[in-house]
């Protein structure tokens, strides 16, 4: 076994991807540019989108996103409490107040049977998560968004390339957001993008995107009074994206299925090396769906192990693997806490969270890699055993 250090996440950039940005750093436009135009169809094209939309980052798309719900002071959303705060926090941005639903034992997706329950006469809208790349169960969300008048906005920060019944995630709900963080599927350094088939949620999208300004004088409230002359209709925020971020996403784009190929090989070769291993429970993939493996999370069965997730969590770091822990619940941060959200909330979540941990997956990862971490998982597991 080697000593070296094996992230759980890394971006992978070639040189075409260096010289598409150069190739902007060298052009008339760093931001508001033709390149933004060009990934946004090239993306709408690939996830089989109408629109797309492309934003500063993952968290300003999911803000957006609430902004054209109409998501305001008093409302109800509910999402999931294993995810990254963002997908809350949005709903806060805005006014609105999120509601957690458990997740299912299985795939760790929000339940559809508990957002039902959940559902209140202030309820607007559902974020459901596509948590590690396994698409929600669609079907059921949307029939409940259709039952009770819900805007659905799906979190694909994890699921670029995922498809759910054949169809790749984005194509799917009112709005669909992706992140472009390095450890995602793919990167422009900070990044985001926003897919919808809805024509009038696009132009409230854009507009947020820019200060609320518009440049349309078909949508003009006033007169114009020079060539000049744009308004600002409502409050929005600089959320923009630049050339340079996009001419990377575009270029990156044009890799993702050989990324994702990588990834689900990857994602193979652990299941085959972990599936027989007492103390360790692998991802359970749903029949309907094809996951885009963001990251790969181990279920430790604690009853079988010595010592909790903690000391496990020690020993895979002592051995140099860059393991992480996705997601502390998000009502379990004190901001959440000190709103009032109680511990014991969602108990499957709970439970899930005492239990996992998220070994390497990357792209860019070699065979010999993949079996290092193989090899001391199953080392650490082993020390492990009761
Ligand atoms: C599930 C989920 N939603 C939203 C985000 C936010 O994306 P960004 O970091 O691009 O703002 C992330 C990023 O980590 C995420 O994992």
């Amino acid at each position: 076994m080697s000593n070296e250090f094996i992230p759980y996440g890394s971006q992978w950039i070639e040189d075409d991807d260096i010289e598409s940005v150069v190739e902007v750093l060298k052009s008339d436009y760093l931001t508001t540019g033709p390149k933004i135009n060009e990934f946004e169809e090239k993306f709408a094209e690939y996830v089989g989108a109408e629109y797309a939309v492309a934003i500063a980052n993952g968290t300003a798309a999911l803000h957006a996103c609430c902004h054209a719900a109409g998501i305001g002071e008093g409302d109800e959303v509910i999402t999931t409490p294993i995810t990254f705060a963002a997908s809350a926090n949005c709903i806060l941005y805005q006014g609105g107040t999120p509601v957690f639903a458990d997740i299912k034992s299985d795939t760790y997706n929000i339940d559809p049977a508990k957002i039902e329950e959940k559902i209140t006469d202030k309820t607007k809208a559902i974020i459901p998560v596509h948590f590690t790349g396994q698409p929600c169960d669609m079907d059921e969300i949307n029939s409940l968004a259709d039952k009770y008048k819900l805007t659905v906005i799906e979190d694909a920060a994890h699921a670029l390339g995922a498809t759910y019944k054949g169809k790749k995630i984005g194509c799917i709900s009112d709005m669909t957001i992706f992140s472009f963080h390095p450890v995602k599927h793919i990167t422009s350094g900070e990044g985001g993008m926003i897919t919808t088939n809805s024509k009038e949620l696009y132009e409230k999208l854009i507009k947020f995107r820019t200060h609320g300004i518009t440049k349309d004088s078909d949508k003009y409230t006033n007169e114009p009074d020079g060539p000049w002359y744009h308004e600002q209709q409502e409050l929005g925020y600089n959320y923009r994206i630049t050339d340079i971020q996009s001419a990377l996403g575009a270029s990156q784009l044009a890799k993702s299925d050989r990324f994702l190929k990588r990834r689900r090989e990857i994602a193979d070769r652990y299941n085959e090396a972990f599936k027989d291993i007492k103390g360790i429970i692998t991802p359970y993939q749903k029949e309907d769906s094809n996951s885009s493996w963001h990251i790969y999370v181990l279920q430790l069965d604690l009853d079988k192990l010595n010592g909790g997730r903690k000391d496990i969590f020690e020993a895979l770091r002592d051995k140099s693997l860059g393991v992480n822990v996705h997601y502390i619940p998000v009502y379990y941060h004190p901001y959440y806490q000190e709103l009032g959200y109680e511990k014991g909330l969602c108990s499957v979540a709970e439970r899930l969270y005492e239990r996992i941990v998220t070994i390497p997956l990357y792209p860019k990862m070699s065979d010999e890699q993949v079996d290092e971490v193989i090899e001391r998982v199953k080392t650490v597991i082993t020390d492990s055993k009761r």
